[in-house]
This record gives C-alpha cells, sequence and structure tokens, in this order.
C-alpha cells in the first residue's frame, strides 16, 4: 500500500505522524521548528508530548490575551451559537459595534474589515490609489526593511527582497527608502506620490522603532504635499506598546503631539486574538474615498470575529493590559539587559517598546552546532530544547511577543530559562 493511503487512514497522535502529514499534504512554505503542539493555558503551551513550554513568542503577537482566555472561549461559544457569519449584503450589530469601539479610540473616522493583516494593508493600498486616481498619483513610498504581508502588492510594498525573489514582476507603484531617514523620503517625493507607508516598529526587520522626529517629519511632508500616511500596526498595534497604536507611545512624551493621527491605519493579529480579523481605520476626512462596491470581502468582519474582538477590547480596559505592556516590557527589558551584560559574546543590543522586544545577537555567535545557520534561529531551537518559545527575526534578532496578560512570574521564567540556556551553550 503507498505510504500516503497509510496516512490518509489513520489519527495522527504521534510527533511523526502529524509531521508526515504535512511532509505528503502540506506544501512547504514555511521553515517549521520540529515542535507539535497540542493546547495552551494562559502563558504556556503543551506538545504532544505533553512537555510545557513557555510561550513568549504570542504566536507572533497574535494570543494577546495568551491561550484558551475563558472569556474569549465563552463569547466565541456564544455568538457560535446565534449568529456565526452572516454575509456584508446585511447589517450586524457587533461589526457596527467594533467601528464604533476602534474610531473611539483611534480618531473619528470609519473602518472596513478584512481577514488578515496582508488583506488589511491591500484595502489601504486600495485607499491611496483611488485618493490619487484623478490627478494620476499611484506612487506608494515604503521603507526599507519593511514587512507589509505576503499578497502580490503586499511583497511589493515589503522592503526585504528575499520575499520577493521569483515572484517577479511586481506589483508597480511601490518605491523603497530607509527607515527612520526623512531626507531621503523628502527627495523621493515625486509628482506621482500618493501615499508613505511605514510601521511604527519594524517587527520582522528585527524590532526597530520609528523615532519621534521621524514621525513629526513625515506628517508634516504628507501634509505639505497631500499624501496619505499609511500606517502598519499590524505587529506593533494593540496596546503592545502601552497605547491602541505605536505612534502614540513614540510620541508620549511630546505634549504637541497628543493629536498625531495617520490618515489610515491597519490592524490584524492582536485584534483576533487568535481568530482570524483584520482591519483598517480611515481618517474621517478621506471616509468615502472608498465607496459602495469599491471593496469588499466575503468573511471580513463577520459576527464571530468582532464579537472576540470587542471582548479583547473590553479585558484590555478593564484589566489595564496596555498598563501591564509597559509594567512587563520594562521588566523583561531590564532583565534582558542584565543578562545582555552577562553574556557579552552572544548579545549585541535588547532593543523594543513595551512587550516587543528584540534580542540582538552578535552575527558570529553559534550554539556550537557548526551548522551555517542564522543565530537567531539557533538559539530560538536552543531555547525550544528548555521550554520557551520565542520568534525569530531576521538572522540575529530573537523576538519576545508574549500576551499582554503576561504576570510577573512569567517574565521571571522567560529571563531564567534565557539564562539557563546561555549558560548551557557554548561559541
Ligand atoms: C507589520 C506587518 N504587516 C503585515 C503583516 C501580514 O499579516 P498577515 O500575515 O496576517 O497577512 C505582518 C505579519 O507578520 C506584519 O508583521
Amino acid at each position: 500500500m503507498h505510504a500516503n493511503i497509510v496516512r490518509d487512514q489513520c489519527i495522527p497522535t504521534s510527533e511523526e505522524g502529524i509531521k508526515a502529514l504535512f511532509d505528503d499534504f502540506v506544501l512547504s512554505t514555511y521553515g517549521r521548528f520540529p515542535l507539535t503542539l497540542q493546547r495552551g493555558k494562559g502563558s504556556h503551551v503543551w506538545d504532544v508530548n505533553g512537555r510545557r513550554y513557555l510561550d513568549m513568542g504570542g504566536g507572533i503577537a497574535v494570543n494577546v490575551l495568551g491561550h484558551a482566555h475563558p472569556e474569549l472561549v465563552e463569547t466565541l461559544s456564544e455568538q457560535a451559537s446565534t449568529l456565526m457569519h452572516c454575509s456584508n449584503l446585511y447589517y450586524q450589530r457587533w461589526q457596527g459595534e467594533l467601528a464604533r469601539e476602534l474610531v473611539h479610540r483611534i480618531g473619528n473616522g470609519k473602518c472596513f474589515f478584512a481577514n488578515s493583516g496582508a488583506e488589511a494593508n491591500e484595502g489601504m493600498f486600495k485607499l491611496a490609489r483611488k485618493f490619487g486616481s484623478e490627478e494620476g498619483r499611484f506612487e506608494i513610498l515604503s521603507c526599507q526593511n519593511s514587512f507589509h504581508g505576503r499578497t502580490m502588492a503586499g511583497i511589493a510594498a515589503t522592503g526585504q527582497p528575499k520575499v520577493k525573489e521569483g515572484f517577479a514582476p511586481m506589483v508597480p507603484g511601490f518605491r523603497h527608502v530607509p527607515f527612520n531617514d526623512l531626507e531621503a523620503v523628502e527627495k523621493a517625493i515625486s509628482p506621482a506620490t500618493v501615499a508613505i507607508l511605514l510601521e511604527g516598529v519594524q517587527g520582522e526587520g528585527g524590532i526597530l522603532p520609528a523615532s519621534p522626529e521621524y514621525l513629526k517629519g513625515l506628517r508634516a511632508l504628507c501634509d505639505q504635499h497631500d499624501l496619505l500616511m499609511l500606517w502598519d500596526g499590524i505587529q506593533c498595534g494593540h496596546y503592545r506598546t502601552g497605547y491602541l497604536h505605536s505612534y502614540a507611545s513614540i510620541l508620549s512624551d511630546d505634549p504637541q503631539c497628543a493629536d498625531f493621527v495617520p490618515d489610515a491605519i491597519s490592524m490584524a493579529k492582536s485584534l483576533g486574538g487568535g481568530f482570524p480579523l483584520g482591519a483598517f481605520w480611515v481618517r474621517e476626512r478621506y471616509q468615502d474615498i472608498l465607496g459602495a462596491g469599491t471593496h469588499g470581502s466575503t468573511f471580513g468582519g463577520n459576527p464571530l470575529a468582532c464579537s472576540v474582538a470587542l471582548k479583547i477590547l473590553e479585558i484590555i480596559k478593564r484589566d489595564s493590559l496596555d498598563k501591564n505592556a509597559v509594567q512587563m516590557g520594562g521588566m523583561l527589558m531590564h532583565g534582558l539587559r542584565i543578562l545582555a551584560a552577562k553574556f557579552p559574546d552572544y548579545i549585541q543590543d535588547v532593543r523594543g517598546l513595551g512587550l516587543m522586544i528584540g534580542l540582538v545577537f552578535h552575527p558570529r555567535a553559534s550554539v556550537g552546532d557548526h551548522v551555517a545557520r542564522p543565530v537567531s534561529l539557533q538559539i530560538v531551537e536552543c531555547l525550544h530544547a528548555h521550554g520557551m518559545l520565542t520568534i525569530p527575526s531576521g538572522t540575529q534578532v530573537v523576538r519576545f511577543l508574549p500576551g499582554l496578560n503576561i504576570l510577573p512570574s512569567e517574565v521571571e521564567e522567560a529571563l531564567s530559562l534565557l539564562n539557563t540556556t546561555l549558560e548551557s551553550i557554548e561559541i
């Protein structure tokens, strides 16, 4: 009998059996770690062998309230038994309420709902194209080292050549400028430019925050040249840095910037806390650009997704998780800096905002397996062996993006696991 047929017929429970299903039936677009997860609770997950891990990666900034949060479970099941999906041909309460909640927290304007980050960004690109269409303006300036998703426009917008390889020709109309370099943006603006796109903290690029001067300067340039400021808040948003969106954290020391707001903001990841949901908010001045028939989504903003998102926002507010993100982020950052001083041969830098932290390793550091693999992957794997999940970013950075309800004892656990791991490896 063909091996595939055998695999078709059994219910896989072992690590090997589950991996075999992926080998046979799932496109190999991901470099997966040899870990097979089974369940989660709070900040911990368990693999199929019953081994427990502290989840400091949060599903790449998605599990904003950790795993299996009882109130989210209740909301999901109640909503599923009330109205799970209804088409955007009709009205339903939950999408309207979520839009109102986001508008109240961001500023006057309106929202559109999609299912993922890349889709939320696509919507913003369409907004920009439509905005400039009558004047023949279409070009979006994006930043080098940025990441904006894996759709065709997403990879064109992304400032990392590796995501574009083999997919030429790119969607036209994107040009890249160095991040945090205002002069470069000013020079790059052409008669065709219609928008500037950026992440407040570059996530996939290695946890690099924008500077306050850069943000203020970009806002002024956008106003001066009638450009839209498009804010990708997908990874750095949702109170991860202490405010709903990271521009408020970056500009928090400047009272003159209290009213700072981009022209559109994309959201996803933590917005649904594990339930797929994306959205973009559009500032009041531009809220009528995308009219009836110009954009749409079958699933976008369905009752199930929106009711979960509303519950998450309610819990973040009720439990002051914005403040917890800042406090726990500070505690983690402090501990990581102590470890950086203890292991100077490994750790080059610690950077980030709130609970979005990157530990930068020396490119020459190696765990001693002598395999020519980036140090970020080697460290992440060693941490798995010691019972902790983190997220690699590029070749040198290990990211910490845990749930915003992480406890002080769990931050201590993370620091202790990292310490033990670094003590156990040799350069
Ligand atoms: C800043 C940013 N934008 C866009 C995306 C794409 O989101 P999604 O994977 O949900 O399409 C990501 C995902 O990592 C991201 O970090």
